[in-house]
């Protein structure tokens, strides 16, 4: 069986049409102007309503992706979802969505739910992936779901909330393959954000820790990633070798640091890619230990404004949605992927998009995707058409601050 290209063929989003606008949040909230629009960079939150949670959200999205594709459901043969808003500590649910299938009687479907904060996804992902390119692999499609409602308890993480699902349909000759050699991951044991009250639906979190965190983890994973593709391609791997890079998104203030912070290890790593200009006003940071850079403003400042030049061109564009929606936990990263393809769609044929996947407690992983245009229904055009983003944000209705009922806990 042909296994080239394997990846993700065909994607779907479904977010609540109820949202809040940040700018009204942060007056209802008694927060600074500017502090949730400027300071964390959001622009909108998405909020299930009652009528909705993460299953139906993600039947939503099955039934959608398979009926705009016309994917018969006996041509699923493995289905991996990512999600860390546990419904139910035993039941899967995968268990739900094979509701969808009953009617064709395709049981046949490999596959439960994976769990840990916002990088489920990720591992439902490459489950799938490692299951085309396997000897178990029957031919059929694997097909992965990342499905979230992010609400957290009155106070600094609450404009940080957000809600989606995503679908994704994975398999060989795909638009979207994996350079599966170039990957990198960085575990570690950490209490930075965990659940540990089973009545509730809010995490605990030191929000201060999860940002020194999830940059730690990004830090380690670009240097293992960058020795591994220097190992295999025999030559220095810098940020000038992608077009985009696409970020676990839980706030966009995050993104843009995250970008930097790529650029100033490749000013360490004295890469290409950072001007002279750049390394002259990097310089006096050269010498700080991994954990002063990490407490360093003046580091993050600097940073920040020798790497926008890049930030606007390889970073901005994935950016919409998680903008628009929020932190979406494990549809986070691939709401930005989907910001890419229906931003670019046209211009992306053998391009390079390297990835980041967070999740606190922490796992994180750093993987590259080479795109082609390839051939319809599978093509990035179509893509970008299925996921009708101007139109999905647009049908939105805003709710006020005081009306708005983010998910059981009403304002
Ligand atoms: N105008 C412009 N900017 C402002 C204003 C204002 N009026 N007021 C504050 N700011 C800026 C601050 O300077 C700061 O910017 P900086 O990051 O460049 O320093 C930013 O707004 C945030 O303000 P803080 O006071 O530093 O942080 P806050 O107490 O609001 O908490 C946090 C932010 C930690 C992100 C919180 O929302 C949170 O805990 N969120 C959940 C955890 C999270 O998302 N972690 C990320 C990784 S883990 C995950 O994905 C869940």
């Amino acid at each position: 069986m042909d296994r080239k290209d394997v990846g993700i063929l065909a994607m779907d989003i479904y977010f609540p049409p109820s949202c809040v606008q940040q700018e009204a949040l942060e007056a209802h909230d008694g927060a600074s102007k500017g502090k949730y629009t400027i300071g964390l960079g959001q622009d909108c939150m998405a909020f299930c309503s009652e009528v909705e949670d993460v299953i139906s959200m993600s039947l939503t999205v099955v039934n959608s992706l398979l009926k705009k594709y016309k994917i018969d459901p006996k041509l699923i043969g493995r289905l991996e979802v990512g999600s860390e808003t546990v419904i139910d500590k035993s039941k899967s649910i995968k268990t739900w969505l094979m509701q969808i299938f009953e009617e064709s009687g395709n049981s046949d479907i490999e596959g439960v739910d994976s769990s840990n904060a916002c990088y489920g996804g990720t591992a439902a992902l490459l489950n799938c992936v490692n299951w085309v390119e396997s000897n178990s692999w029957d031919g059929r499609y694997g097909l992965v779901v990342c499905t979230d409602s992010a609400v957290y308890a009155e106070g600094p993480a609450r404009p940080t909330g957000g809600a989606a699902a995503i679908a994704m349909l994975i398999g060989p000759n795909a638009p979207i393959s994996f350079e599966s050699k170039y990957r990198a991951s960085h575990m570690a044991h950490v209490y930075d954000f965990y659940k540990p009250d089973l009545a509730s639906e809010y995490p605990v979190v030191d929000g201060k820790l999860s940002q020194t965190c999830y940059l730690m983890a990004l830090d380690s994973c670009y240097r293992q990633f960058c020795n591994k593709y220097e190992k295999i391609a025999g030559k220095q791997f810098s940020i000038c070798d992608a077009e985009y890079f696409v970020f676990h998104s839980p706030y966009n203030k995050l993104v843009q640091k995250s970008f930097a912070r790529l650029y100033y290890n490749d000013f360490l790593r004295n890469c290409s890619s950072v001007d002279d200009d750049a390394k002259e006003k990097l310089q006096s940071f050269s010498n700080l230990t991994g954990e002063e850079s990490y407490q360093s403003r003046d580091l993050e400042k600097a940073s920040q404004q020798v790497a926008k030049h890049l930030h606007d061109i390889k970073v901005q564009p994935s950016t919409l949605l998680p903008k628009q929606i929020g932190n979406m936990y494990t549809a986070s990263l691939y709401a930005a992927l989907a910001s890419v393809l229906y931003n670019k769609h046209d211009s992306l044929n053998g391009q390079r998009i390297v990835m980041f996947s967070y999740g606190s407690g922490l796992t994180s992983t750093m993987f590259s995707l080479r795109l082609n245009n390839g051939q319809h229904p599978f093509s990035l055009s179509n893509i970008a058409s299925v996921l009708d983003v101007t139109e999905k944000l647009q049908s939105r209705h805003e709710v006020s601050p005081s009306r708005s009922c983010l998910s059981f806990t009403c304002f």
